[in-house]
């Protein structure tokens, strides 16, 4: 049993009042219709604003005050210090940054809850976020409750001062700061994952998805398609191409700006690696084999003894699995998850094939786009918002136009797609101006792209250029393979 009823708390957070002197102007949300004092973009992003902070807090409703504490490694945060962060983040690049008279909700939380933005001042080290049991997570929540006010009244009162190139900026920042918290609502679940996973006694986040729920999100397509479904090679044309994002709609300056690169003819599957493939490659001795891994991935795996994917737990002929759910058995049919690079590239050398580049992913996805729409690619995916929290088997359905024997599937959502790019700057690649620059380029050493969402992703949140970047070890995020040649 959860100890605090997050759904209420967000309810309270609605209808919170803040009296706030930031600005000459500001006055109480409850006195004023949305709809008449809110242009309409305004309105738009902060009733997405309103409905993501909700869904943070949907995502912690399961975990007890103890849960939202744990930090087993470095690389995993507790989900107390997510649910901060994120808060501070809309404090700092918002309410801070923009207003002239603003004073900081409380000194100690903006020490605590600043991630790495060295230009915002002295942060806690990373490790030290899981000796946060001060504040106590009633405090951060209403730290978060106190910030969604803050920031309602901060834009209605940008809208009463009519001053639009400050409202352009704010605008700009608010959504960065809601693509920020889906970040953080997908770190929520891997984190959690990792961190009840080192549990001995295999805590459940959430109960399994019943049968009946499982079936009902198959449709019927499992049955008609098998043959579809086989895993073929689908010819791709290269050529000299453009890559990243055009600036239409929102990205991360790390998508930008758009340039050309010249790709090759080349064949990506049609689907992702399976663990009944991937079992093959272990069974043939694949981390056994010298000769198949990177010379940094080999001794990686002997240092850390790996013999299978993260969250395997192998026991005789039997293998189960550890999921948001608990422990299941294996399914052969799922794609392989949880793999880190340097798993993905032995796997693809043993196959006989390799890893796409994040240029080849990005060619293949539009391709994909002529057969269906973005948006019925984006319905059909599993993302977050279907709240199975683990990959699915191959599914058919998507698209009517083109032959099914170049239909790609699931490129969007169920699992991140290792690419074998490095992640580096594009050609002209600019950091956004100020602090909040620090937020993607500083990070451009040492880690590979990893292109298409997973089922901790939000649909609003993954487009074709997205990148994201993990270190070749990491195996912690939803990561899965899909072969090229
Ligand atoms: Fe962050």
């Amino acid at each position: 049993m959860a100890d605090f009823d997050f759904r209420k708390l967000e309810k309270d957070d609605k209808e919170v009042r803040v009296a706030t002197a930031m600005e000459p102007g500001a006055t109480n949300l409850q006195s004023e219709s949305l709809a008449t004092s809110y242009e309409r973009n305004t309105e738009k992003l902060l009733q997405r604003f309103t409905g993501l902070r909700a869904f943070s807090l949907e995502l912690a409703a399961p975990l007890s005050a103890e849960d939202c504490m744990l930090q087993a490694v470095t690389d995993v945060s507790p989900v107390k210090w997510h649910l901060g962060h994120s808060t501070w983040f809309f404090e700092k690049f918002i309410l801070d940054d923009l207003s002239q008279k603003y004073t900081c909700y409380n000194d100690k939380l903006y020490y605590i809850f600043n991630s790495y933005y060295k230009g915002a001042g002295e942060h806690l080290h990373r490790f030290h976020r899981g000796l946060l049991s001060h504040p106590p997570l009633k405090d951060v929540l209403a730290y978060r409750a106190e910030i969604n006010g803050r920031i309602k009244n901060f834009f209605l009162a940008l809208h009463k001062a009519k001053n639009d190139d400050l409202l352009n900026e704010a605008l700009a920042r608010l959504e960065i700061g809601l693509h920020h918290e889906n970040q953080h609502q997908e770190l929520i679940l891997t984190d959690i994952k990792y961190n009840f996973f080192c549990n001995p006694l295999y805590p459940s986040y959430m109960q399994q998805p019943s049968q009946e729920s499982l079936r009902s999100l198959e449709s019927n397509s499992l049955s008609k398609n098998r043959e579809e479904l086989a895993l073929r090679y689908v010819p791709i044309q290269g050529g000299l191409e453009k890559f990243g994002n055009d600036g239409k709609s929102f990205s991360y300056d790390n998508e930008r700006p758009l340039h050309k690169v010249f790709v090759e003819d080349f064949n990506l599957a049609n689907k992702t690696v399976t663990n009944y493939e991937y079992l093959q490659f272990i069974e043939a001795g694949g981390y056994q084999d010298f000769r198949l891994w990177l010379s940094d991935g080999w001794d990686f795996i002997n240092k850390q003894n790996l013999k299978h994917p993260l969250y395997w737990l192998p026991s005789g002929k039997e293998c189960m699995v550890f999921t948001l759910g608990g422990l299941k058995p294996l399914n052969l049919a799922e794609p392989v998850c949880h793999v880190n690079f340097f798993e993905a590239d032995a796997y693809a050398r043993w196959a006989g094939k390799r890893l796409p580049s994040e240029f080849e992913w990005e060619l293949a996805f539009s391709k994909q786009e002529e057969q269906a729409s973005e948006e019925e690619l984006r319905e059909q995916a599993n993302f977050v918002e279907q709240r199975l929290f683990h990959p699915r088997e191959a599914r058919a359905g998507v698209g009517s136009k083109g032959k099914s024997s170049d239909r790609l599937y699931q490129m969007y959502g169920n699992t991140w797609e290792w690419t074998v790019s490095a992640y580096l700057p594009y050609p002209g690649f600019r950091m956004e101006p100020g602090v909040i620059g620090e937020y993607n380029g500083k990070f451009m050493n040492g880690q590979r792209v990893l292109k298409g969402g997973s089922v901790a992703t939000s649909s609003s949140h993954i487009r074709r250029s997205y990148r994201n970047f993990f270190e070749a070890s990491k195996s912690w995020q939803f990561s899965g393979i899909r072969l090229a040649e």
